[in-house]
């Protein structure tokens, strides 16, 4: 079986991370395709693999950008409009941005900083960042590494429910401002790639939100599959925060999560790591923003590329995007500064394209700024 990585090359891919400083690219990183090449050049192969794979025939993955793009603006004009206003608040916490980073697991494969360093270009563009369980630091430690700046802890039960649980206190005592709580991974998707590439990423890389070693075994797959509406209270009463549940794709479900006490629901695939073929973010956002719009937030990722793509996804109800793999080829190539640069050259390419749409803020962002292309 091949293992990436060992006890005496902790970081897989960390000696080819020395050539990344010296071959990092200059801004602007609005070329997320050429970003993702130099990765997998930077990259050992089944890592990239694992970072840029989907499930099964990646379709749900494939059409992710399409969909948005299936959308068209229709632009205001005469609106003496010269400005955009990026500012807002997620669940109360003010961002200088409605563009944020999505949970990935595994940082310290993609530069030596991992976690601390996102979590440090998050701080400076005011971008809310999601940590996940399958951090390579442990909470505590990212939140050391930008004490303040806005940040959600995403939850998986990979351990006993005690563990789990005392996960979720913690993430309330660092002062994380909600809980996410990924419901789409009732096992993990069929990911085509890793199992051709024998692809053992827990080995060698730190999994720093485990138990103590050998105090409890880590369950073979996630065990998500044990958890109900009714986790989205307890979880909520466990850690003080408000949850987010993220994984939904209809509004069937939206509506029994907020009846269930959720804050907000995030649309998503999983970036086409799970259920595949599945609808995409883009066609599911409108379906959940009629279930639930009025009564809680809503969030959308998968496949977001541009400024325009995050402007239909605001247009349509979501009050936040999120990057998953744009967030991955910035951090390989760049670090903390590369992943400043993707999110700021993205809240940009938005603030331009709200412009161009007569839009001076994202208070007034009526629905039908975007219509169905013909
Ligand atoms: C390498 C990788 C690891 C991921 N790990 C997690 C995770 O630990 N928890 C989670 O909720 N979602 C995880 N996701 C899903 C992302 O949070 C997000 O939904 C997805 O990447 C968005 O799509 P995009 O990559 O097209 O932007 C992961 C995605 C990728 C690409």
């Amino acid at each position: 079986m091949a293992t990436i990585g060992s006890a005496d090359s902790p970081v897989p891919g960390q000696p080819r991370q020395e050539a990344a400083e010296e071959l990092e690219p200059e801004p602007p990183y609005l070329d997320l395709e050429a970003l993702e090449d130099r990765s997998r050049e930077l990259l050992p192969a089944p890592v990239y693999d694992y970072y840029a794979g989907g499930a099964e025939t990646e379709t749900t993955m494939r059409e992710a950008t399409a969909a948005w793009r299936s959308w068209r603006l229709r632009p205001r004009v005469l609106r003496g409009i010269t400005t955009a206003q990026l500012g807002t608040e997620l669940l109360g916490t003010p961002v200088r941005t409605p563009i944020g980073i999505a949970p990935w697991a595994y940082q310290a494969m993609a530069h030596p900083e991992g976690e601390l360093a996102t979590a440090r270009a998050a701080a400076a563009t005011g971008a809310l960042m999601t940590v996940s369980t399958s951090a390579n630091n442990s909470l505590e430690e990212v939140d050391a590494a930008a004490p303040g700046s806005p940040r959600w802890f995403q939850l998986y039960r990979l351990h006993s429910e005690r563990h789990t649980d005392d996960l979720a206190r913690r993430a309330g005592d660092a002062g994380y401002r909600a809980l996410v709580l990924t419901v789409d991974v009732p096992l993990l998707g069929r990911r085509r790639r890793d199992m051709g590439n024998d692809f053992v990423h827990r080995a060698g890389v730190r999994m720093a939100n485990r138990p103590p070693e050998g105090e409890e075994p880590t369950l073979d797959g996630l065990a998500t599959a044990t958890w109900t509406f009714d986790e989205i209270a307890r979880f909520g009463e466990l850690s003080g925060l408000p949850v987010v549940v993220k994984g939904v794709l209809r509004g069937d479900d939206a509506v029994r999560c907020v009846q269930a006490g959720a804050a907000a629901v995030w649309v998503t695939t999983h970036g086409g790591r799970q259920a595949d073929p599945s609808i995409s973010s883009a066609h599911a956002l409108p379906e959940v923003v009629d279930a639930v719009g009025d009564d809680v937030e809503i969030y959308a990722d998968g496949g977001v590329r541009s400024g325009s793509d995050v402007l239909t996804a605001l247009a349509l109800g979501a009050s936040a995007v999120f990057l998953g793999r744009p967030i991955v080829w910035g951090l390989t190539t760049g670090g903390e500064r590369g992943v400043a640069g993707v999110i700021d050259g993205l809240t940009a390419e938005l603030a331009h394209a709200m412009v161009l749409c007569g839009l001076p803020d994202l208070r007034s962002l009526p629905r039908d700024t975007v219509t169905p292309a013909r």
